[in-house]
C-alpha cells in the first residue's frame, strides 16, 4: 500500500466523491458545446498522395508551417492518439459506473474528437509527413501508457487537472506559433475544450481537499515533482521538447506560472489551515519545489535569451 491509500482509503473516496463527479458532469454537459471536425478542415486544399491513388509523395516544401509547429503538432497528434490507454488508466482507478462512468466515456469521446480532427486537418494540408506520422502513431501506441498516477483517485485527479491545462495551453501555443489561421483556429477550438476537462478535474479534486485534506496534499505534492506530459513516451520527446520550449509554446515558465500556480491556487494550499503534520510536511515539500521549478524556469529564461542574443549578432 502506498502511503495515500494509507491516508485515504481509494474505493471509499471514490464513492465519497461520486455525488461531486455526478454535479460536475451535469455542469460540464449544460456549457459544452457539439462542434463538428469537418467544418474545420479545408478539404478543397486536399490531393492524393503515392500509393494506391499514384499522387504526389509528401514533401517538406509542401508544409504550410515552419518545423517547431510540425514538432508540436506530432507531438500534440500522438499525445490525443494514445487515448485508449488513458481511458483505462482512468477507468481502473474509479471504475466505469455510475457517474465516474458516464464522465469517462463522454470524455473519451471528447478527446477522440481532438485526434480525429488534428490528423485530417494535418494530412489534408501536408503539413507534416503522413508515413513517418503513422508510423509513430503505431510505435506510440503500441507502447501503451502507464503512469504512478493511475493508482489512485487523488493521483489521477490531480494529475490531469494539471496535464488538461498544459494540454490546452500547448494547443493554444501551437496554433499561434503557426501563423496558420486554419490551424489555429482548430486548436484554439480544441484548446477550449480541454479547458472544460480542467475545470471537471480541478473541481472534483478541490472536493477532494475538503474530504482528505492532508492525503490530498501529499498526492498534490508527488505529482508536481514527478510531472511529465503523457507524451513524453514518444520517441525524442526530451529533444523535441527542447524545441517547442525554446520557441515559447510550452516551456517552464508556463508550467510554473499558467499550469501548476493557477490550479494550486484554486485548491487553496497556500492557505489552507485543515491539515495535520502529513498534510503541513507535504506543503512544505511542495513549496520548496515550487520556488526551485521558479528558479529553473528563469534560467531557462535567461539561457533562451542568451541564444537568441547570440543568433541575432550573427545574422
Ligand atoms: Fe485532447
Ligand atoms: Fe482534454
Amino acid at each position: 500500500m502506498t502511503a495515500i491509500d494509507d491516508l485515504a482509503v481509494n474505493a471509499d473516496l471514490v464513492l465519497d466523491l461520486e455525488p461531486v463527479a455526478a454535479a460536475e458532469l451535469e455542469r460540464h454537459l449544460s456549457i459544452a458545446k457539439e462542434w463538428f471536425p469537418h467544418e474545420y478542415v479545408p478539404w478543397g486544399q486536399g490531393t492524393n498522395f503515392d500509393g494506391i491513388y499514384e499522387g504526389t509523395e509528401w514533401d517538406v516544401e509542401q508544409s504550410p508551417v515552419d518545423g517547431v509547429a510540425r514538432t508540436a503538432l506530432v507531438v500534440n497528434l500522438l499525445t490525443e492518439d494514445n487515448l485508449p490507454s488513458y481511458h483505462r488508466a482512468l477507468s481502473d482507478v474509479v471504475g466505469r459506473d455510475s457517474a465516474w462512468g458516464e464522465w469517462i466515456h463522454r470524455w473519451t469521446a471528447e478527446e477522440a474528437r481532438h485526434g480525429i480532427a488534428m490528423r485530417d486537418y494535418m494530412v489534408v494540408t501536408r503539413a507534416v509527413d503522413p508515413v513517418a506520422l503513422e508510423r509513430e502513431r503505431m510505435d506510440h501506441m503500441s507502447r501503451g501508457f502507464d503512469s504512478a498516477n493511475a493508482t489512485h483517485v487523488l493521483m489521477s485527479m490531480g494529475y490531469v487537472s494539471f496535464q488538461e491545462l498544459a494540454t490546452r495551453i500547448s494547443h493554444r501555443n501551437t496554433g499561434l506559433h503557426s501563423k496558420d489561421e486554419g490551424l489555429n483556429r482548430l486548436l484554439a477550438r480544441i484548446a477550449a475544450d480541454e479547458n472544460l476537462h480542467m475545470l471537471f478535474y480541478r473541481n472534483v479534486m478541490s472536493a477532494a481537499f475538503d474530504l482528505a485534506p492532508d492525503a490530498a496534499m501529499v498526492a498534490v505534492a508527488n505529482i508536481a515533482e514527478d510531472f511529465a506530459m503523457p507524451g513524453n513516451e514518444v520517441e525524442g520527446f526530451t529533444r523535441r521538447s527542447v524545441a517547442i520550449a525554446l520557441a515559447g509554446i510550452y516551456d517552464l515558465r508556463i508550467h510554473h506560472d499558467e499550469v501548476m500556480s493557477p490550479v494550486l491556487r484554486a485548491w487553496n494550499v497556500w492557505d489552507r489551515t485543515d491539515f495535520g503534520p502529513v498534510g503541513e510536511q507535504a506543503r512544505d515539500r511542495l513549496a520548496a519545489f515550487m520556488s526551485d521549478l521558479d528558479a529553473s524556469a528563469t534560467r531557462f529564461e535567461d539561457k533562451r535569451a542568451a541564444r537568441a542574443a547570440r543568433v541575432a549578432a550573427a545574422e
